[in-house]
């Protein structure tokens, strides 16, 4: 455990600013401030030394602010080198909290940061909680610091291929501690992942080119939760949207939401704007990359930049790449020119701002309620992955109601006798998807 470095950001200065923002954003929030009003006075994280590896922006910090107002001790770096909201990472800096974060960094540095927040304070003392985004943290701990396991009471992962690797790791016994798969409660993935990329898809491509989305043709891969979002986040700008998918079913869906459904090697032909959104590898490579249009957009808004072949294009054409901007960079196949955003990583966190703030307050309302889960009552999990019981899913999403004005109805006993529910819920059982 090396030398303690109280944080590293990119400009202190910026702090001001940050805590602006972060002030309008709790207002935006109020899941996460309700539970510093119900958990606060109480102090239930005391004792906790929650590691977390997840974008950094205004978002994250409000997030990060209620897991130290319920108790705990915390330490920040983001989860990708292109997410990090500078004047966030500083304000969270200036509230003397130990972050390593900043926007436009390299693998090493990205490395570096992830390492800087195993170890709390001066006198060195091993995290024991993990909050994880794509499972890097809980790749670096699991397998460079084994020793440390057995102090950790459990981890929670907020996206679907992070969750993706927590199954992986059960089934081949490398999962030594309690999960909880944030991702996939109700108010999590049919929230975050769907509206969340429905407002931030088309923010991202319009701050990196300031195209006209109204009449082009855009291709998504996937009709997942976030392509679902995504396509209609471009059809909403008035873009006619072609999804590719290998699941019948999410094809279907697409079909019957009225979008035309094509093999990608097709789609990619007449697209202007081609997203991918599948959390899987390979979805655009070479072959899509030569039957590309002229100043066809690229880009990636699911977790990881394979599912893009950048490794082909920099190989074959990374001498023609011509930076326009910060995360916007141009290329040129033999005589055709190819824009890549964020250079094929998450694409609504590189160049637009992540999703915003009211969205992020369910899915960080689900991240505070699985720590403080894991941390209160690890003793009853043995080593393996869980999602929040149903009735606090609906209790995320009750306390986003009063914001948007809406107002429930109840249910009387005898109508809930007839369905076969309590008055007070849970409404639905666990096999209803929503
Ligand atoms: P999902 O599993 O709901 O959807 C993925 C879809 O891609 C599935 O329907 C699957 O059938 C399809 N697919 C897989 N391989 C394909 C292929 N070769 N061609 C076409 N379609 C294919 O997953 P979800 O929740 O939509 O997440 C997708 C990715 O986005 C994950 O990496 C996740 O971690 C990430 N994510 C990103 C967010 C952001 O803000 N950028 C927010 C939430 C999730």
């Amino acid at each position: 455990s090396a030398k303690y470095i109280p944080y590293k950001v990119k400009d202190i200065s910026l702090a001001e600013w940050g805590r602006k923002e972060i002030l309008l954003a709790e207002a935006e929030m109020p899941g996460l401030m309700a539970l510093r009003e119900e958990f606060g006075p109480s102090q239930p994280l005391k004792g906790a030394r929650i590691a977390g590896c997840l974008h950094m922006t205004i978002q994250t910090a409000v997030l990060i602010e209620t897991l130290t107002s319920l108790g705990a001790d915390v330490t920040w770096s983001s989860c990708n080198i292109f997410s990090t909201q500078d004047h966030a990472a500083a304000a969270i800096a200036a509230a003397g909290i130990p972050v390593y974060a900043w926007k436009g960094m390299t693998e090493e540095e990205f490395d570096w940061c992830i390492e800087q927040t195993i170890f709390f304070g001066e006198d060195r003392q091993p995290l024991n909680m993990i909050l994880d985004d794509g499972g890097d943290l809980t790749n670096m701990v699991l397998d460079h610091y084994p020793e440390l396991v057995s102090g950790i009471r459990g981890l929670s992962e907020e996206t679907t291929t992070g969750v993706h690797r927590l199954y992986e790791r059960m089934k081949n016994g490398t999962l030594p501690m309690p999960a909880i798969n944030v991702n996939d409660s109700v108010t999590k993935s049919k929230f975050d992942n769907k509206y969340g990329c429905k407002e931030s898809l088309v923010d991202a491509i319009r701050r990196a080119t300031d195209v006209m989305m109204a009449g082009k043709v855009a291709a998504v891969a996937g009709y997942g939760d976030v392509g679902k979002g995504s396509a209609a986040s471009l059809r909403g700008a008035g873009a006619r949207v072609i999804i590719s998918e290998i699941d019948p079913i999410c094809a279907l869906q697409a079909a019957m939401d009225g979008f035309a459904v094509k093999k990608m090697a097709d789609a990619v032909k007449e697209a202007d704007i081609i997203v991918t959104a599948t959390g899987n590898k390979d979805i655009i490579s070479a072959e899509h990359f030569k039957s590309m249009k002229d100043k066809a957009i690229v880009c990636n808004i699911g977790h990881f930049d394979n599912e893009i072949d950048m490794a082909w294009l920099n190989k074959n054409y990374g001498s023609t790449k011509n930076v326009i901007k910060p995360q916007v960079d141009l290329y040129d196949l033999d005589g055709k020119q190819i824009i890549v955003l964020a250079e094929g990583r998450l694409v609504n966190l590189g160049c637009a701002t992540g999703h915003p703030s009211f969205v992020m307050s369910n899915s960080f309302t689900n991240q505070t309620l699985a720590q403080l889960e894991l941390w209160e009552n690890h003793e009853n999990y043995k080593p393996g992955v869980y999602v929040l019981p149903k009735h606090l899913d609906e209790k995320v999403a009750a306390l986003h109601l009063s914001k948007l004005g809406v107002e429930l109805d109840t249910l009387s006993s005898d109508q809930a006798e007839y369905i076969g529910v309590e008055v007070q819920g849970p409404y639905k059982p666990e096999y209803y998807r929503y």
